[in-house]
Formats: structure tokens, sequence, C-alpha cells
């Protein structure tokens, strides 16, 4: 048996065709389906559908082999206990700070609101910086309208989210975010022949949509 940890969305909408290229077709669709396990056309192939931070712990323990996680979960989480063994491309986005622009120091430590605690400390940090960090779990955006924080920490794609709510990115990105094939340490050993298999059929997948 081979469990494919992915979370709904955007992340299983884009592995989707990757997976296809593997040989592997879900026979249902999570976004209309309420299971959680789907079966594939490959009867040893199951995916799992688990919330996007949760991938990780799910690889990591091995209650499922492999998965697909964002760049952004696995530097917030530490990427201990896993291989990850192939950037997928997909999902791309940039892990920024934000805030109104032209926003004066304030006369106190920076308040940073986010849900990247770990990344947004070693950021500040390495800067010689020392902030206050609120975690927060969504929306992060709300949180210099309503004053609770003066910057955040988010991923940024087209900037929408950002503009729709009078904010700005705010100086260089703090990292470039794709997902990436995560890899249950001992399923590697175990699983090796099988797991190889689709490490490389991801990989030929993944090189063929760049030429296109
Ligand atoms: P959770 O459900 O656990 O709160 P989430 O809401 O962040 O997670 P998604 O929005 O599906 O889950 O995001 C999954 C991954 O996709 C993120 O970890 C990030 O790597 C990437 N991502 C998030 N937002 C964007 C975006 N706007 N554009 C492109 N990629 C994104
Ligand atoms: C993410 C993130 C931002 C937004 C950035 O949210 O938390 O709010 O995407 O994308 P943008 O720069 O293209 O606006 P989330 O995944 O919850 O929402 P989404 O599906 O609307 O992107």
């Amino acid at each position: 048996m081979l469990k494919i940890a992915l979370s709904k969305g955007r992340i299983f909408k884009e592995t989707l065709p990757l997976l296809a290229y593997a040989g592997i077709v879900p026979t249902e669709d999570p976004e209309t389906s309420r299971k959680l396990v789907l079966d594939t056309n490959q009867e040893e192939v199951k995916l799992v559908i688990i919330r996007a931070t949760d991938v990780p712990t799910y690889v990591k323990y091995g209650a499922a082999d492999v998965g697909v996680a964002g760049k952004d979960v696995l530097l917030e989480q530490g990427e201990d206990g896993l291989y990850e063994p192939l950037d997928l491309k997909i999902a791309h986005c940039r892990l920024m700070v934000a805030g109104p622009p032209n926003l004066p120091p304030p006369p106190r430590r920076l308040r940073i609101a986010t849900k990247y605690v770990n990344v947004t400390q070693r950021y500040y940090a390495q800067r010689g910086e020392q902030v206050e960090v609120i975690k927060l779990y969504g929306s992060m955006e709300l949180a210099p309208l309503l004053g609770l924080a003066d910057y955040i920490v988010d991923v940024v794609d087209t900037g929408n989210t950002l503009r729709a709510n009078g904010l700005a990115p705010l100086g260089d990105p703090i990292a470039e975010i794709s997902s990436r094939l995560i890899v249950n340490k001992a399923a590697m050993k175990t699983k090796s022949q099988r797991i190889k298999e689709l490490i490389g059929q991801l990989q030929q997948a993944v090189a063929d949509k760049a030429t296109l």
C-alpha cells in the first residue's frame, strides 16, 4: 500500500496532473466527496486528504508514506524526520512582510501578526530586530486594519488580497515558495522501489511541464 497525503484546494488541483503522469488517477473528487481516503485506479495507491498544515505530521509519523506540502509549511514546522526529494514547482508564492505603506515606525517594538511564528522570529532575529510576534490562524490582512499588529507575514501571489485591504508588500521576500514532495524516512527504505519509481515519474512530469 502507498498512501499519498494531499490537501484539498490548490495543492490537490495542481498535483493531480502530475499524479496522472505517474499513472495515478483518483476515482473520486475530494471537492465533492466527504471521504478522506480516496481510492485510485491503482489498487495499492490511496490519496489521503488532510489539512495543508497537517501533511508533514502525517508523513513524519509514517501514517502517510509520501505527501505534498508547501515550502512555507515546511520552513515553519521544520523538516527533520522527512526527506524532501523533489520540488513539484506548483502553488508558487512568496513569503513576505506586508503592511500599510509608509507607516511611521511605532514608539515600541514592531508587532507582527502571522501564522508563520517560527519563520518570522528567525527572520527578525537574523536582522537583529526585536519584534513581538502574534500568532493568527488566518485572515492575517485584518490585523493591521484593526490595529492588532503593525505588519503581517504571509504568503503573497498576485498581491490582490493585500491591495484589496490597503496593504502592500514591504522589502524583499523572506522566501520563494513552491510545493515539495515529502517522504517518510522509514518508508523510503521499506517501500524503496515503489517510492523511487514515483519520484522518477513525478520528476519527469515536472520537467515535461516546464518545457510545454
Ligand atoms: P490550512 O487549511 O491548513 O490552513 P491553507 O489554507 O494555507 O492551509 P491552502 O490555501 O490550500 O491551505 O495553501 C496550501 C499551500 O499553497 C500553502 O502552504 C502555500 O504553500 C501555497 N499557497 C497559499 N496561498 C497561495 C496563493 N495565494 N497562491 C499560490 N500558492 C499559495
Ligand atoms: C492566501 C494568503 C493570502 C492570499 C494571497 O490565502 O493567505 O491571503 O492567498 O494570494 P494573492 O496574493 O494572490 O491575493 P488563501 O489560500 O486562504 O486564499 P486564496 O485561496 O484566496 O488564495
